[in-house]
């Protein structure tokens, strides 16, 4: 009887401390199992006088009945406990703020050909498109570089098998247009144009952006005084300008454009080379060889053309010292504009 009240006691205390149901269960069968400890004492009850035998009978049954009942009541408590705990760890916390969807900003080149968009359309310019895949024709013949010209070493041009090359400026989309329209015209065209070139200052692929204007009594001042309001209205400061003769054979004559720098205002520093200028375009008065290769009575009608580099422009007006930056995606400058 003794023994059956010791059983009864560590099972209490084991089952009271049984952290989960798998230690429960654990208890359970070593108390109640087959081979548990209250059925071996059960097999036991044959060696006593049959006199006693009742008497430990029903104390065996109501040990295990307690146990069972025990058991079962901190079964309950510990199937509340998990379902708690499981509740708790799949909780989804809805008080917590969402994750911010980070937004982009506007490439430093897209900006710049916004800008352009806005000024050449206040001017009456219209924008043309031309492909980037070009034949011989269009990229030098018909601006007046013939084949074998030594003027198409200036340019160190991509070529395709078959006679077809990556454009090698923007000039082309010139010929284009004075192919489809007529004289008079004001036309704009931006894009990206290609050179076998890579270092600080090129890329292979650049953007370049064309503008051409054909009337009747077109003249030089006139391309002196478009210049001069577009520099302005992009650099969004009076910039001093000035032409240097220079040679193109699609214009005659020719100029390349500096401004005064813009980070020293022509005192000299790094970025000027000490210059006090900044080369940004070339232009001229367009060629008669040109005009007569897209019919147009050269004699009735003039024109100026000139192209400029955007990416240089971008650089120039953001104080952006290495080309590259701007097409290698780096978060962290793009980020800054
Ligand atoms: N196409 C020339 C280049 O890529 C730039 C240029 C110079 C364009 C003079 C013109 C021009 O229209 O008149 O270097």
């Amino acid at each position: 009887m003794q023994a059956l009240d010791n059983i009864l006691q560590d099972a209490t205390s084991a089952i009271h401390s049984a952290a989960d149901l798998k230690s429960l269960e654990l208890i359970r069968v070593k108390y109640l199992g087959k081979k548990g400890e209250l059925t071996e004492y059960l097999k036991t009850l044959g060696q006593l006088p049959a006199s006693e035998r009742p008497a430990a009978g029903q104390k065996v049954n109501s040990v295990k009945e307690a146990i069972q009942a025990l058991i079962e009541t901190r079964s309950v408590e510990l199937n509340a406990v998990q379902i708690e705990n499981q509740l708790a760890s799949e909780s989804v916390d809805i008080t917590l703020p969402g994750r911010a969807q980070s937004i982009g900003s506007i490439h430093p080149i897209t900006k710049t050909f916004e800008d352009l968009r806005i000024i050449f359309s206040q001017m009456g310019f219209s924008f043309m498109e031309g492909p980037e895949i070009e034949d011989d024709y269009y990229n030098f013949t018909a601006l007046n570089v013939p084949p074998l010209h030594p003027a198409r070493a200036m340019q160190d041009t991509f070529y395709f098998n078959d006679g077809l090359l990556l454009r090698s400026q923007m000039s082309p989309v010139q010929i284009h247009a004075m192919k489809k329209l007529s004289p008079p015209l004001r036309m704009v065209a931006m894009g990206r144009v290609y050179r076998r070139d890579f270092d600080l200052t090129h890329t292979p692929m650049f953007h370049q952006m064309e503008c051409l204007m054909i009337d009747e009594h077109v003249s030089f001042a006139d391309l002196k005084g478009l210049l001069n309001q577009f520099l302005t209205a992009f650099f969004e400061t009076d910039v001093a300008i000035r032409f240097r003769p220079s040679y193109f054979p699609f214009t005659e004559p020719s100029a390349e454009v500096d401004i005064g720098c813009l980070s020293c205002q022509g005192k000299g520093c790094r970025i000027c080379k000490n210059t006090g200028w900044l080369e940004v375009l070339g232009c001229g008065m367009v060629h008669p060889n040109v005009l007569k290769e897209v019919n147009i009575d050269s004699e009735r009608y003039q024109g100026f053309a000139f192209g400029v580099g955007i990416d240089r422009l971008t650089m120039l007006k953001y104080g952006i010292s290495d080309l590259r930056s701007l097409f290698e995606n780096d978060l962290r400058f793009l980020k800054q504009f």
